[in-house]
């Protein structure tokens, strides 16, 4: 993989700008399901929350270059986005869809991989570093449907984490993990997120998640879907699974995103 790392003319990673989706409806579905503008700063850490069907996957592959749009403007470090930019990975929230099965948990970490420039040594120190990180260091040599439900969406997280991208696009990667491999996981990425300042928009239904990890939460909302709210979250890092969400901050963050999405 090839990756451009020349200076950004606009500041901005991702900028769509009157960006619609209508999957073609007519009549009141013609109104579509998204009608969205909205900025992302180079090595923001944007989460995104919304209810369910407002249109946050939609939103995610859009920016991806993974599905098209009626009308609108996407562009990724100021290059339009016509199909996945070089740089930019995507975890999806269907996980299971995106490992092959015929292939073992070595082989599919070695996917996104391939064909790059990196050498054989860096690349086996990058995916055992990676597996390592999400605990699947002893499951090297199982196949995806030998693994839990956690265990394959630990996986994906894990070949996202070795590709080592300039942007995530993350949609609810965590929604199917018990708390404590979540926590974990949250931690990690924030801990990546601060040593590579690469860019993360971060899809979650978890307000608090939301809060924990964002630089900025958006809240995605309305028919068509567009930015209803945003929130900036000063909270200083690294943070702390328990003091950070203790802090008065915080607590108010976390009220005032819930009462934006009607909770
Ligand atoms: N390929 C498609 N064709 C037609 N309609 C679609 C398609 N993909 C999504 N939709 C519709 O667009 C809306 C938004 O879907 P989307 O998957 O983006 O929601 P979401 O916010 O990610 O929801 P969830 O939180 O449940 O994952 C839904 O009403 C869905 O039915
Ligand atoms: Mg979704």
């Amino acid at each position: 993989m090839v990756v451009d790392h020349r200076a950004v003319e606009t500041g901005f990673a991702f900028e769509c700008e009157g960006v619609r989706e209508s999957f073609g409806g007519s009549g009141a579905e013609g109104r579509g399901v998204l009608d969205v503008s909205l900025e992302v700063g180079e090595g923001e850490f944007l989460t995104i929350v919304g209810g369910s069907g407002v249109g946050k996957t939609t939103l995610l592959k859009i920016l991806g270059g993974l599905a098209p749009r009626s009308a609108g403007r996407v562009s990724f470090r100021g290059r339009p986005v016509t199909s996945p930019p070089e740089g930019v990975v995507m975890v999806f929230q269907d996980y299971s869809r995106s490992l092959l099965p015929w292939r073992t948990v070595d082989h599919n970490m070695s996917l996104g991989l391939e064909g790059g420039r990196l050498a054989k040594p860096e690349r086996r120190e990058r995916i055992d570093s990676a597996l390592g990180k999400v605990g699947l260091s002893d499951s090297k040599r199982k196949y995806p449907w030998q693994l839990s439900g956690g265990m394959q969406q630990r996986l994906q997280i894990a070949r996202a984490l070795a590709v080592a991208p300039e942007a995530f696009l993350m949609d609810e990667p965590f929604g199917s993990l018990d708390a404590i491999t979540k926590a974990t996981l949250q931690d990690e990425l924030a801990r990546l997120h601060g040593e590579t300042q690469m860019t993360i928009v971060f899809v979650t239904h978890d307000v608090e998640e939301a809060v924990y990890l964002g630089d900025r939460v958006i809240v995605l909302a309305g028919k068509p879907a567009g930015v209803a709210r945003e929130f900036d979250v000063s909270l200083k890092r690294p943070r702390h699974q328990i003091t950070t969400r203790e802090q008065p901050e915080f607590l108010d963050l976390r009220h005032r995103v819930h009462l934006a999405l009607g909770q």
